[in-house]
């Protein structure tokens, strides 16, 4: 009896076992036979896999995938984290893919991961944040000092009198997030009714955005504005100001389009942001990359557009097309 038992057991387990590497190995070779079956195969590293703006930019590269027969692997961090993301450029190269796009860092790795690949034959691009210093082939994206100055120029247009300024900054390390605080200042600088009195780090979190807030406001009572900086920075400086219920509510100038911010914009507790399109730089920056193949040296610096949108412009929760205007 005991024999039997011991019997079963062992069976168990095999059994176990057989299925567990079998549908394994089956996954392996449908993952290398679906990579096989494309023309290239390109990897695009996020900031934040489930971060609803680079969803957008995985949403478009993945269009333009389809388009160009190119099998795109979107891989990165959970959470925004440097240490992860470099970690996994080095794997991408390992993994020997045709083509790395990749958010810009200022990091001192980044420029030798760049030229690791590019020993490899491997192009690089960077995307949303550029690092022009790294030899990196090409970059798709906003115009990140530019984006910041038109931030200021909307509010000196928007705003009358005296205006306390505090800003919400996603990653103090960030250079995307230092050039638009730097066009930001620029575009201030000269005009006295503006003074910035403080910057916090939400670390593109929409709760740290509502924490910095929330500090901001306890600690200067008198603020008149908020820029938030990353694309979930608006809403959690709303979430903020909705708790503490200030007499007067300050002015919030957001960044990004994701239909949370358009929904607040059209009930008046963001006044304005600035609009970027993650779909297209997604979307180009493949396109680009299949150039480059094609011997068709793409231009180093590519911008996607910028803009203002206000309440004015916004039906529910989209965004009205210019020729309805
Ligand atoms: C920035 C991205 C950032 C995202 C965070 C966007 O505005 O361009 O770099 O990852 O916000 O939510």
């Amino acid at each position: 009896m005991l024999r039997k038992i011991g019997f079963l057991v062992l069976f168990i387990i095999s059994f176990s076992f057989m299925i567990y590497y079998g549908k394994e190995t089956f996954y392996i070779d449908q993952k290398a036979s679906t990579e096989m079956s494309h023309d290239y195969h390109f990897a695009l590293i996020t900031e934040e896999v489930g971060n609803e703006y680079w969803r957008l930019i995985e949403k478009g590269a993945k269009q333009a995938a389809e388009e160009n027969d190119v099998y795109l692997e979107y891989v990165g961090p959970k959470l925004a984290d440097d240490e992860e993301r470099l970690e996994t450029f080095d794997r991408m190269i390992a993994a020997d893919v045709d083509g790395i796009i990749v958010k810009g860092m200022n990091d001192e790795r980044f420029p030798q991961l760049v030229k690791k690949a590019k020993d490899r034959k491997i192009p690089v691009a960077t995307i949303d944040t550029d690092n022009p210093t790294s030899n990196r082939d090409f970059y798709v994206g906003t115009d990140n000092f530019q984006a910041g100055y038109l931030a200021g120029r909307t509010l000196i247009k928007e705003t009358e009198g005296k205006q306390k300024i505090a800003v919400i900054i996603g990653l103090k390390e960030a250079q995307n997030q230092l050039d638009r605080l730097a066009g930001f200042e620029k575009a201030i600088e000269d005009v006295d009714r503006m003074e910035l009195i403080g910057v916090s780090e939400s670390r593109i979190t929409e709760v740290g955005a509502a924490d910095g807030t929330y500090q901001l406001l306890k600690n200067h009572g008198n603020i008149t504005v908020f820029f938030g900086v990353s694309a979930l920075d608006g809403i959690g400086i709303v979430q903020a100001i909705e708790e503490i219920n200030p007499t007067s509510r300050p002015y919030v100038l957001a960044f990004d389009l994701l239909p949370e911010t358009l929904s607040l914009i059209e009930n008046d507790k963001i006044q304005a942001t600035v609009a970027q399109y993650p779909q297209e730089m997604g979307q180009q920056a493949v396109e680009q990359m299949v150039q480059w193949y094609q011997n068709q040296q793409p231009d180093s610096i590519q911008h996607t557009e910028t803009g203002i949108i206000k309440q004015e412009d916004i039906l529910n929760g989209e965004i009205i097309p210019k020729e309805e205007q």
